[in-house]
């Protein structure tokens, strides 16, 4: 079956076609930025043009940055305050006339890592941690996903969530280099440690491609593995969930 999956990011909304049987990506990535409103309506519009764009008319399956329960988000994330209790199921398939799917976006890649990547096959609690705008997290025991973990929202100092200072955007808005970085990465990563005790640690997101450079800054104890799906598992799991998760989306 062929699903157009989508990951709608903070700075990026990016679809592909997707084999959602083998993962496998069918075309390239298109992007389009994400407006700089991150208001529902615009969004919805760009979720339109990618759909137009492939001239789709199968079903669609969305990564969404917030918390999503039954298709209604639930917090708000990097994006604009209007976005709480939107059905965002709704408003995309009434934009796009498609039937539309959309889960949390780390739950989304985590779902493509455990299913078709370097997840498959690990037992006990796997965490995929996705490093963008903010720090996105995808719970699975024992290859089930547990919805909407967002361990990127613990409290750290004087941030009212630590990804604010530890995500992929606090290394690019303040010039920090990897060490620096990787430093502040590692306290968090020490954080998710204490508070869940993982098995494993799947890295993913742009980020997780640069491990080399930071590696050497992570300290615990959990094995800390970077996923080789990269920028596509947001794309390939929203696809393959649209068919296989929808009664979670
Ligand atoms: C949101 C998460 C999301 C993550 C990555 C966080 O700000 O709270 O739901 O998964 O960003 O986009």
């Amino acid at each position: 079956m062929v699903v157009l999956g989508i990951d709608i990011g903070g700075s990026g909304m990016k679809g592909a076609l997707v084999n959602s049987l083998t993962g496998e990506m069918l075309t390239e990535r298109f992007r389009i930025p994400t407006p700089e409103s991150r208001k529902p309506q615009e969004m919805a519009e760009v979720v339109k043009k990618i759909v137009e764009h492939f001239n789709h008319k199968g079903p669609v399956g969305c990564g969404f940055p917030t918390i999503i329960r039954h298709g209604i988000c639930k917090s708000k994330g990097n994006l604009h305050k209007s976005w709480v209790n939107v059905n965002v199921r709704e408003l995309f398939s009434n934009a796009t006339g498609l039937p539309v799917t959309v889960i949390n976006d780390a739950d989304a890649a985590g779902y493509a890592t455990m299913n078709y990547g370097i997840g498959q096959g690990k037992e006990g609690l796997v965490v995929m941690i996705t490093i963008g705008t903010g720090l996105g997290s995808g719970a699975f025991f024992n290859g089930e996903l547990i919805p909407n973990f967002e361990l990127g929202q613990i409290p750290y100092k004087k941030h009212k969530k630590i990804e604010t200072w530890a995500a992929a955007s606090a290394k690019e808005n303040e010039g920090l280099s990897y060490k620096q970085w990787g430093k502040r990465f590692n306290i968090f990563l020490k954080y998710v440690e204490l508070l869940i005790s993982p098995d494993y640690i799947i890295l993913g997101g742009g980020t997780s491609k640069n491990f080399d450079e930071y590696k050497d800054y992570i300290t615990i104890e959990t094995p800390v593995i970077p996923a080789e799906l990269r920028n596509q598992a947001g794309i390939v799991g929203a696809a393959a969930a649209a068919l296989h998760e929808a009664p979670r989306d």
